[in-house]
């Protein structure tokens, strides 16, 4: 029988939590939690209220979970003071991550917002690309709030909280990473599909998987190494990963495959003249 059947959330026969009633269970409760939020925003939005008072769902995470997102934290702390990109730290204390507990990202965002003016809300799971990267133009970040499956921690198919906080809301405290978001996201709003396939691939390779040189130094500001050990540990070395100079041409034409180890990537070697170099870009699509 195809578990599919039973659930709202469909995952793959390969995903480690397919057969796990428990796990997928409540993989169904985060995700009407999530269609209930945007049902009261759109409400909110139709009576001419505010929708940003909708609060964030507050869930309630199992011991399980937690000992999941303790194993990931513990493991990865140490990659990212060695690989993370400087301030990364700094965003980490100033969000009041720990491993004790899983952040609520209701408090994350509150914090964040205090920061930089960005915001995370609740979604189910992936969004359509046009749809994501848009709402970065309203300094609003997508984010799940389940915990990947606790049998691989190392690994999660899809994003999760661990991702999201570990490795975007951590980031979106930094002003350039901001407006980097900001841009794409402008960008995006007034896009033709052939654009917004371009913005998708600058997206990957700064946002999700981005390389700097500091101090002849390579580290990482990427979300997708900052929340995998394994990225993180192969990402900065270049005899398993090729590390290109940055140049927003070339990434804007680079297919990439989402669902294998990245055999390049791209470094950013001062992020003054990358922005300078995806401004250019990114206001030629929406001046
Ligand atoms: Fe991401």
């Amino acid at each position: 029988m195809d578990p599919n059947t039973d659930h709202i959330v469909p995952l793959d026969s390969d995903h480690p939590g397919f057969r796990d009633k428990a796990y997928r269970q409540q993989r169904d409760k985060i995700a009407k939690v999530a269609t209930k939020f945007w049902e009261d925003w759109n409400a909110a939005n139709d009576a001419g209220k505010d929708p940003k008072t909708v609060p964030i769902p507050v869930i309630e995470y199992t011991e399980k979970n937690r000992q999941t997102w303790r194993r990931v934290f513990r493991t990865l702390h140490p990659l990212h003071k060695k690989n993370a990109i400087s301030g990364y730290m700094e965003g980490l204390e100033d969000l009041q991550i720990t491993e004790d507990e899983i952040p609520q990202l209701a408090d994350v965002s509150e914090q964040l917002e205090s920061i930089t003016g960005f915001r995370l809300v609740p979604i189910e799971g992936l969004v359509k690309a046009r749809e994501f990267l848009t709402s970065l133009l309203n300094k609003e970040f997508p984010a799940t709030q389940y915990i990947r499956h606790h049998e691989v921690p190392g690994f999660t198919p899809e994003p999760d909280l661990c991702h999201e906080i570990l490795g975007h809301a951590v980031l979106l405290t930094r002003d350039d990473i901001t407006e980097l978001a900001v841009l794409i996201g402008k960008a995006a709003d007034v896009a033709t599909d052939t654009q917004i396939k371009e913005l998708e691939r600058l997206y990957w390779f700064t946002i999700e998987y981005g390389l700097c040189e500091e101090n002849g130094t390579i580290k990482t500001y990427g979300a997708g190494n900052l929340s995998s050990y394994h990225d993180m540990e192969r990402c900065v070395d270049p005899s398993q990963v090729e590390h290109r100079p940055f140049d927003v041409g070339t990434i804007i034409q680079d297919d990439y495959d989402p669902t294998i180890q990245q055999p390049h990537l791209y470094v950013v070697s001062s992020f003054e003249d990358a922005l300078y170099e995806i401004r250019d870009y990114c206001t030629s699509i929406y001046e």
